[in-house]
């Protein structure tokens, strides 16, 4: 089980007014008290800000945040969660360079490694997020970096982050977890050995379905090249984005324990409901890394996956007869969504390659919100009755 966060204090980044919160330094630019000091910034030899592009009070504290969670030592914010796992890969690796990944991922993280870094040299190789013991065959002398997400989107696979994290150490590889279903409330990546951990923050992390924002954390070796690689390309996160999130992580912890205790009770009911074929709750013990989740995770998550009997017309029907429930993309808001991965968040990929995660039409993923689970489970199951 994960252990207990620590207490996160930012008094240095509060002006001399006593405001309780830190103030938004809503500024694209910082004023230097003359050309040396101009000149001293530029060169490092000084340490302050310069432009948001590069650092900002907010965002700096929405990071040392998120550095102290995850239990690392520095970060890097980024506009979006996938700006932040492209910089993982775009600022580590070069041409020649090749990545092992676990098949299931979310659907832009799998399209960045199988459409866009191939232009650019880099390859991947997918490996079965169940099959850890082989994963050492496919390693080669290029290979510099395994991705992993756990649990995964949709299909909540958990990946073992203590056998991964020893891989990586036996062959030298940086070990990157998307760790965006977990947050670091149910478990830090880093005590495993991870190098980088990427976030969307867009989900759990402000929960309340507001803003876009991402976040790489880890070792200071890798983060000292993201941030490199981030200033110049410039793919920030705003400052107003991160005092919004800065104030969202204080009320995280309490969140997730909610999330997940509504979503286990749900994926319980749901289990006793014919109409549906399958049930895939980390912390349920029909999950086929039961032990494995109860392990590495505090709690079970707030997702929930599904499949549902009947056709494609059926599931239609029945996500068109929600009427609590909200039928949108996101994740980790306070609401309850209902997403249909194979037309949407997945539909980019073959039917094939959605069978190998097993996304099938049936499939539906639901982001347990805070609302009363039994008001959660009565618009399912009145939307079931309703498109039978
Ligand atoms: C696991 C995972 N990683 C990354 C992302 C991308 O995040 P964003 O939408 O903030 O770019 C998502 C979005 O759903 C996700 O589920």
């Amino acid at each position: 089980m994960k252990k207990e966060t620590k207490l996160i204090r930012t008094q240095s980044k509060r002006s001399g007014n006593k405001e309780h919160s830190v103030p938004l330094y809503l500024t694209s630019s910082f004023m230097f008290d003359n050309a040396e000091h101009a000149r001293s910034l530029f060169s490092d030899e000084t340490e302050g800000n310069i432009y948001s592009r590069y650092s900002n009070p907010n965002t700096d504290e929405f990071i040392s945040k998120m550095v102290a969670l995850e239990n690392t030592e520095d970060g890097f914010a980024f506009s979006s969660g996938m700006a932040a796992v492209f910089a993982g890969f775009a600022a580590l690796l070069k041409a020649g360079d090749h990545i092992l990944a676990t098949r299931a991922l979310f659907g832009s993280s799998y399209q960045i490694l199988t459409n866009i870094l191939p232009k650019w040299g880099i390859e991947s190789t997918f490996i079965d997020s169940n099959s850890e013991d082989s994963w050492e065959n496919d390693i080669r002398e290029n290979t510099k970096m395994l991705f992993v997400e756990s649990p995964s989107n949709p299909g909540l696979d958990i990946v073992d982050l203590e056998k991964s994290g020893a891989l990586c150490k036996k062959y030298g590889l940086i070990f990157h977890v998307d760790n965006c279903f977990a947050t670091p409330i149910l478990q830090t990546p880093a005590d495993f050995g991870a190098d980088l951990i990427s976030h969307s923050a867009t989900k759990y992390i402000d929960g309340q379905g507001r803003v876009l924002g991402g976040v790489l954390v880890g070792k200071n070796n890798l983060i000292n090249e993201i941030r490199y690689f981030a200033r110049h390309t410039g793919p920030a996160l705003s400052p107003f984005n991160a005092w919004l999130l800065s104030k969202s992580l204080e009320t995280l912890p309490l969140r997730m324990e909610k999330h997940c205790s509504n979503a286990i009770i749900l994926a319980e009911k749901l289990t006793e409901n014919s109409e549906i074929l399958s049930v895939k709750y980390p912390f349920l013990n029909s999950h086929p890394k039961y032990e494995l989740a109860k392990n590495q995770m505090k709690f079970g998550g707030g997702i929930v996956t599904i499949e549902i009997r009947g056709d494609l017309g059926r599931i239609n029907r029945f996500i068109d007869a929600l009427e609590l429930i909200s039928r949108s993309s996101n994740l980790g808001d306070t609401r309850t969504i209902i997403t249909h991965p194979a037309s949407t968040t997945h539909s980019k990929l073959t039917e094939n390659e959605r069978s190998l995660v097993n996304i099938t039409d049936q499939t539906i993923r639901i982001s347990v919100g805070l609302e009363d689970v039994d008001d959660i489970y009565q618009d399912i199951n009145n939307s079931l009755l309703k498109s039978k």
